[in-house]
């Protein structure tokens, strides 16, 4: 077999070149980094289980319209997808006060925010990805101002969509991180939706306990982190039963 050529490779997945022009393979690691890289550890079974809820949301919001970098799931680790050009930024949008926001505001985690909040930040490890403001965007030329008022009402979408989604299933969507790409189509540009939605790039928490079914457990050493990833996917009816281990053999 001939070694695929790998594209990129980030903290969580890598692109390899896909089987097409214009398409790449996205491989789910089950690595896990915190705090820009300073944290570190492999998580058996994240990988699956994250390429198993961001295929079934970035299926899902394909079908209310929301375009997406997302062609189909290959396999347990990998998913193909349309090759675009990454905007620079982290989009993330806040429903109720935590981490980053809490810190930065000092508003206390869990009390709701007065709106829905979108910020964006610039996608730079060496800088620790910065928050910015649409002025720097544009200064900067990172993005366009059609591309900002794209990425913003796409967000708001998403987050209605996603908060309605994961409320029917006993979750309370906190905050998300989205990214976009510029997907060329002849002399057309769109903006659509890339990257990963998965409990690595959302806080979820239980609506009844509060407890937290996200990347935080690894982020705070609470434990059981592929355990509350499983039991999102279970509630979402991926898998029928959340496994013990999360492992690639469970999922076959
Ligand atoms: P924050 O409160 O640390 O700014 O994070 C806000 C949301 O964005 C949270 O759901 C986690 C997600 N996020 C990422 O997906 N990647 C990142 O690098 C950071 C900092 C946050
Ligand atoms: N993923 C980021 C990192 O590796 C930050 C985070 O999610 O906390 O640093």
């Amino acid at each position: 077999m001939s070694r695929r050529k790998k594209i990129y490779e980030g903290k969580a997945k890598i692109l390899y070149e896909g089987p097409e022009p214009g398409t790449l393979v996205q491989y789910f690691k089950d690595d896990a980094t915190a705090f820009n890289n300073k944290k570190k550890a492999t998580l058996e079974g994240k990988g699956v289980l994250n390429n198993r809820i961001s295929e079934f949301i970035m299926l899902n919001l394909g079908r209310i319209g929301v375009p997406t970098h997302f062609i189909r799931r290959l396999n347990m680790r990998e998913q193909l997808v349309r090759e675009v050009e990454i905007i620079p930024l982290e989009v993330i949008c806040r429903n109720v006060a935590a981490g980053s926001i809490s810190q930065r505001l000092g508003i206390a985690e869990g009390d709701p925010l007065p709106r829905s909040i979108v910020e964006f930040c610039y996608k730079n490890d060496t800088l620790g990805d910065p928050l910015v403001a649409e002025e720097h965007i544009t200064a900067f030329n990172w993005a366009s101002t059609q591309e900002i008022d794209d990425i913003i009402s796409l967000t708001l979408r998403v987050n209605d969509f996603l908060s309605g989604m994961f409320a029917a299933v006993g979750i309370r969507l906190i905050d998300f991180k989205l990214e976009f790409g510029r997907l060329y189509e002849g002399d057309m540009v769109r903006t659509v939706l890339a990257d990963e939605i998965s409990p690595d790039s959302c806080r979820l928490w239980d609506i009844e306990t509060n407890e937290k079914m996200d990347k935080d457990r690894f982020r705070r050493d609470l434990g059981n982190v592929t355990e509350a990833y499983a039991e999102v996917a279970r509630r979402l009816g991926i898998m029928k039963e959340a496994p013990r281990a999360a492992n690639d053999e469970a999922w076959k």
